[in-house]
């Protein structure tokens, strides 16, 4: 999709989208809407109140604008987050995607959406990133594929039209929405697609070929390498499957920077593709454990959105990858394995087997990269799905300062954050007999933070590590789908993080 922008129309397009504010200047707005459309301004002043989400759609009868055929108005509410008015475009795309012309306009001078720089930056990149996600077609594997939507065309153009002193504000979110929209849709796939096409190998492939196009490196260890490596407890994980693990490294830094350091960060995702508990097999809802790689097509989208975007800084993925199966050579539980780290585990539960992969994720970063800032993200718990719902995710964090961060993070791009201790009294539930450790407690309280506190016993002392459990935000209901599906959470909130680190 092009993005144009300009001051006015020279021809109008076919359809034109008006966003509005609830604020008192909606009834001048909305007059001068209703000339343009030719009909009468009290159908819309009273018949259009702004709030949030309600659209209405106007047939024009404007002789001397023949080209233009309808005229969108979407309700943008009195004071909509970013992410509210994200979701009014993606839901206006979604519903109305099979009748959108491939050329459309959006108009941000008319109406009340233009008074502030800041305002037409949120707009403009919520309109470009909503409009395409609302074309996101979850139906990657049907046969009968539909004749694509006219938006998605190559000739397909979106023209925003500004005040002269924001054309440039305006073309640069827009294209910013675009990039990072891309990005989400590709992580929707991975994340929606099934685990016999979503293998540790598929993930691995799928961060070469970004890598390659979009300029980071990427390393893929495979079985015999991860041996060689010493990633004990990734292959402990795997014994089960039938597909062999992969332990995926990506690596950016921007094409250019002057001599000086840059910071550096570090990501591990969870690259759980299929979780069926192993024997200690889970009993419910196991349709839904594609989606425990979650946290490893987080990681992929925030290293390509970084690396689109060129932020400046150094930004190390990891991704431990691997099934979680049963067969006659699966863990058992009580069985004790090894660890990147050299710590020995009691694998009490073979379904906690997140955080077993993801010790060796972070251990490895920190023996190797030895970042200013770790952060895992991980489908991890169902209890932080009972703590949390489908609307926040769990954080756990070292570094009260770093929290603060992710916390301002989540708030600006509205993917929730809700922090959960750390305290060292919640450690005892993961003493162990026999073994350095234990994965899981029996208990069932606390389940979140208890996982947390396993993790924090592989992070070699670093001093700003951050766990995000998305166990709830990852894969959940939205209108978007008929059943549970990707989120695609953790890519804007890790971008708008970087962002910020970047920005010093
Ligand atoms: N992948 C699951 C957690 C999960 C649950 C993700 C629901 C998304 C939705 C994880 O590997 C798991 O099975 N955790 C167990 C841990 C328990 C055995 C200590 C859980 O939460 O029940
Ligand atoms: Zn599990
Ligand atoms: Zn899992």
């Amino acid at each position: 999709m092009l993005i144009q922008t300009a001051n006015s129309f020279g021809t109008y397009p076919p359809v034109l989208i008006f966003p509005l504010f609830q604020n008192e200047t909606l009834t001048n707005a909305l007059s001068k809407i209703a000339a343009l459309c030719g009909i009468d301004a009290t159908l819309l002043t009273t018949g259009f109140k702004a709030e949030l989400k309600e659209m209405h759609q106007i047939y024009v009868v404007n002789r001397r604008k023949p080209e233009l055929k309808k005229v969108y108005l979407l309700g943008l509410g009195a004071n909509p987050s970013s992410a509210e008015i994200l979701d009014v475009f993606r839901s206006f795309a979604h519903r109305n995607k099979t009748t959108l012309p491939s050329s459309i306009g959006l108009d941000l001078l008319t109406t009340n959406a233009t008074q502030r720089k800041e305002t037409i930056k949120t707009v403009a990149e919520a309109a470009a990133n909503g409009i395409l996600l609302g074309h996101y077609n979850i139906g990657q594997y049907k046969t009968n594929a539909k004749t694509p939507y006219a938006l998605l065309s190559e000739e397909a153009s979106l023209t925003i039209i500004t005040g002269k002193q924001f054309t440039e504000t305006a073309n640069n979110a827009a294209r910013k929405g675009l990039d990072i929209a891309q990005t989400q849709m590709y992580i929707f796939h991975l994340v929606n697609g099934s685990s016999n096409h979503v293998t540790p190998t598929h993930i691995g492939e799928c961060a070469i070929e970004s890598g390659a196009r979009h300029g980071f490196q990427v390393t893929v260890y495979d079985k015999i390498q991860i041996q060689t490596l010493g990633l004990h407890a990734l292959l402990a994980v795997n014994r089960g499957s039938e597909t062999p693990p992969t332990f995926i490294v990506m690596e950016y830094q921007p094409k250019q920077h002057s001599n000086k350091t840059l910071p550096k960060i570090g990501l591990v995702g969870k690259g759980i593709t299929f979780d069926t508990g192993g024997l200690s097999i889970k009993t419910a809802n196991m349709q839904y454990m594609k989606s425990d790689m979650g946290g490893a097509a987080a990681v992929l989208g925030a290293m390509e959105v970084a690396a689109k975007l060129q932020l400046p800084l150094h930004l190390i993925g990891i991704i431990p990858s691997t099934e979680n199966s049963v067969d006659a050579t699966a863990i058992k539980p009580s069985d004790v394995i090894n660890s990147y780290s050299g710590k020995t585990i009691e694998v009490d539960n073979t379904d906690a087997e997140g955080r077993l992969i993801l010790a060796d994720g972070l251990a490895y970063l920190k023996r190797n990269f030895n970042p200013d800032v770790m952060i895992d993200l991980a489908t991890l718990t169902g209890n932080c799905v009972m703590a949390l719902g489908y609307k926040a995710a769990g954080l756990f964090c070292n570094s009260q300062a770093l929290a603060d961060k992710l916390l301002q993070s989540a708030g600006a791009t509205g993917e929730r954050l809700w922090q959960l201790p750390l305290w060292d009294a919640y450690k005892k539930e993961t003493q162990s007999d026999v073994a350095d450790i234990k994965n899981h407690s029996g208990s069932p309280l606390a389940g979140a933070i208890v996982a947390a506190k396993f993790l924090e016993a592989f992070i070699e002392n670093h001093t700003a590590w951050a766990h995000l459990d998305i166990a709830g935000t990852a894969f959940s209901d939205s209108e978007y789908s008929s059943s549970k599906s990707a989120t695609g959470y953790g890519i804007r909130l890790l971008t708008h993080y970087l962002e910020q680190v970047a920005a010093g």
